[in-house]
């Protein structure tokens, strides 16, 4: 039986294909962080992994790499937006340059072996339009496909003078609907025939496939190379005017502290969960609680470095005597709290403080499901 990896394939134009593939007769291998939408594909003829390529986990990847009756791979996966440089926070650049590019190659290299054989193997990526021109607005979204279409090029040659007939696919669309790249939904009747055109330049084993280049893009392009300049400025404008430019914070950071001493399975459980529901994880760490007769066993420097050393956490800080201070630091969206009964004034403070600041306060340790929802009562207002 023949199967096919999608990673993105449970949304957008993966999905698409997705759809195309199976009803080409494919077995399905669909990698992604979400379940495929239920109703559009036969469940019968599809596995699905969770994958999240924030957090590269090789262990999915390799037996599929490994199986021999794999013969195409698809990555669809990608995240972006339109908005100015200066909008983007530093946890944004690290996720859209770690889905879109350095996740996107390092799943080429796991399966770099089969692409590279003379048995046939179908290859290919989403890039974009915006990674073959500047594009304002979409800087760093265009940073990352220029990355991916410069690396799937550089390949291609190492593929020909390998004398493999495989290739590696760069789609490289301009804007589409059907998806919810832009917070849309999914549309198969307009993802649909895109994927079929992807799907056929798949097979054909091409090199690069530009939506609507004879009709618009190869102007576009032209246009693009004759002054570059001018064209920024005037695509700058067309974004802008289209009201598509969209200036509002968009990652989720998330606070918490404690004094982590003796750093035990739990504290890093914690910090896994906490990191799993949001972009941006600070941790502060409290200094040895001297006045309530504890003495911590660590010192605070190598706790701060431990902390530091561990994947879920993204800054270590000294932790302010109140959370609530630390939120005029850090302008988190999301407090989580070690609830003690003893301390029921202070969370009442914490209620009180943060109530026109849209911070959610979650408490911990026992409050946390996997996606990050609170399990436990509200212990403050019992709800
Ligand atoms: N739509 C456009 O106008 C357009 C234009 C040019 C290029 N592209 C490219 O086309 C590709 C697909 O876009 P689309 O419009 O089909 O978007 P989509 O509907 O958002 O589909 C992308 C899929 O990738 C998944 N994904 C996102 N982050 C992931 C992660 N960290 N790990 C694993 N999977 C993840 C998404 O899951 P969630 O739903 O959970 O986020 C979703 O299922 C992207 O690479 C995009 O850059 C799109």
């Amino acid at each position: 039986m023949k199967k096919a990896v999608i990673v993105g394939g449970s949304n957008g134009i993966g999905l698409a294909i997705s759809r195309e593939l199976m009803d080409k007769g494919y077995y399905l291998e669909i990698c992604d962080r979400v379940e495929p939408e239920e109703g559009i594909l036969d469940p019968a003829c599809l596995h699905y992994s969770y994958c999240d390529l924030t957090d590269f986990d090789e262990d999915v990847f390799l037996p599929l790499a490994g199986d021999k009756d794999v013969d195409l791979l698809m990555i669809t996966a990608g995240i972006g937006r339109v908005a100015d440089f200066k909008a983007h926070h530093i946890a944004e650049i690290d996720k859209i340059l770690t889905i879109d590019t350095l996740s996107t190659i390092k799943l080429f290299r796991i399966f770099y072996d089969r692409i590279l054989s003379n048995d046939t193997f179908y290859a290919g990526v989403m890039g974009s339009i915006s990674g073959w021109m500047s594009s304002p607005a979409t800087s760093v979204y265009a940073a990352a496909k220029a990355g991916l279409v410069r690396f799937v090029e550089s390949v291609n040659i190492e593929l020909e003078v390998a004398g493999t007939d495989n290739r590696i696919l760069d789609v490289s669309p301009s804007f589409f609907d059907g998806s919810r790249f832009y917070g849309g939904k999914n549309a198969l009747s307009v993802t649909g025939p895109l994927a079929v055109q992807i799907v056929e330049h798949l097979f054909n084993r091409d090199t690069r496939f530009i939506p609507r280049y004879e009709e618009t893009f190869k102007a576009v392009l032209e246009r693009y190379h004759k002054n570059s300049h001018e064209y920024g400025l005037h695509s700058y404008q067309y974004k802008k005017d289209s009201g598509r430019l969209d200036n509002d914070k968009k990652v989720k950071i998330r606070y918490l502290s404690a004094a982590f001493d003796l750093f035990h399975i739990e504290y890093l459980n914690l910090l896994r969960r906490a990191r799993q529901c949001c972009d941006y994880l600070i941790v502060g760490v409290i200094d040895s609680d001297k006045g309530k007769g504890k003495e911590n066993f660590i010192p605070l420097g190598e706790r701060k470095e431990l902390l530091a050393a561990c994947k879920y956490v993204d800054k270590v800080v000294d932790a302010c005597p109140e959370d609530s201070d630390a939120w005029d630091l850090w302008h988190y969206d999301r407090l989580f709290v070690s609830f003690d009964h003893k301390d029921i004034d202070r969370f009442s403070h914490y209620q009180d403080y943060f109530e026109d600041k849209g911070v959610e306060v979650i408490y911990f340790p026992y409050a946390l499901e996997a996606d990050g929802r609170q399990i436990r009562k509200d212990p403050v207002n019992g709800n």
